[in-house]
């Protein structure tokens, strides 16, 4: 790969099995894994630590300026994470999968001036290149010149039936049919949102997990990416 090719731009919505294919690509092409959703969820970690409203723009923008994100590669940690985030220091990285920290970052991430920051951010990240950047505006905004934009989706029925999974495995208790009103809402907020709504660039290629397995759609990118 080209120095042209080394940013690779994923989006889609929760559950979508974007992570866990921008998490196979990366170690494939020894690149950076920059999952962009856990910083949306630093910050709204710190307004609820803090007891900042999270209905609170400018009081979330200030926070959102102020605190410190860092996203490292998962290291020596062997608990099945797939990075490392550091919120001022602190390893949050599970914190972040809290279900009051799902239950807000829609929200948080609806402001205009911390998606700002966000991006910036991002940007910074991205032109250190070898980077795959996992979100829901990379293709569109953080990174419109990535050469190589995925768009991953599935049905939502299947997404409510992993993140149920999910939470089983973290062992938290919740019904299938919460989750999936949740993935829905969750779907409605990030689509229809004024700010960088959830979309695929013009240039994305659409890849639909519902019936397919990671591997054998990371063997079909790896195609395209080579
Ligand atoms: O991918 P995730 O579930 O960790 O994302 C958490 C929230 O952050 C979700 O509501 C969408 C939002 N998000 C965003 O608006 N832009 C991104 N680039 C990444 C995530």
């Amino acid at each position: 790969m080209n120095d042209l090719t080394s940013v690779i731009a994923i989006d889609g919505p929760a559950a979508s099995g974007k992570t866990t294919i921008g998490r196979l690509l990366a170690e494939r092409l020894n690149y950076l894994l920059l999952d962009t959703g856990s910083m949306y969820r630093a910050v709204t970690l710190a307004a609820l630590r803090q007891g900042v409203d999270v209905a609170d723009e400018t009081a979330v923008t200030h926070l959102a300026q102020s605190i410190t994100i860092d996203i490292k590669p998962a290291a020596a940690e062997q608990d099945g994470r797939l990075s490392t985030t550091l919120l001022d220091g602190e390893d949050v990285t599970w914190a972040l999968r809290d279900p009051d920290v799902d239950a807000h970052v829609s929200q948080v991430s609806s402001y205009a001036p911390v998606r700002r920051e966000m991006v910036r951010q991002q940007q910074q990240f991205g032109q250190r290149g070898r980077v795959v950047m996992v979100g829901r505006d990379i293709g569109t905004v953080v990174m419109p010149d990535a050469p190589l934009k995925l768009y991953v989706t599935a049905s939502a029925e299947e997404r409510a039936r992993r993140r149920w999974q999910e939470r089983q495995e973290q062992g938290h208790n919740g019904g299938y049919d919460a989750i999936l009103a949740d993935v829905r809402r969750r779907d409605e907020i990030d689509g229809n949102r004024q700010h960088s709504p959830m979309r695929p660039a013009d240039d994305a290629l659409i890849i639909d997990t519902t019936d397919r397995g990671p591997e054998e759609i990371v063997a079909e990118i790896m195609l395209v990416a080579e």
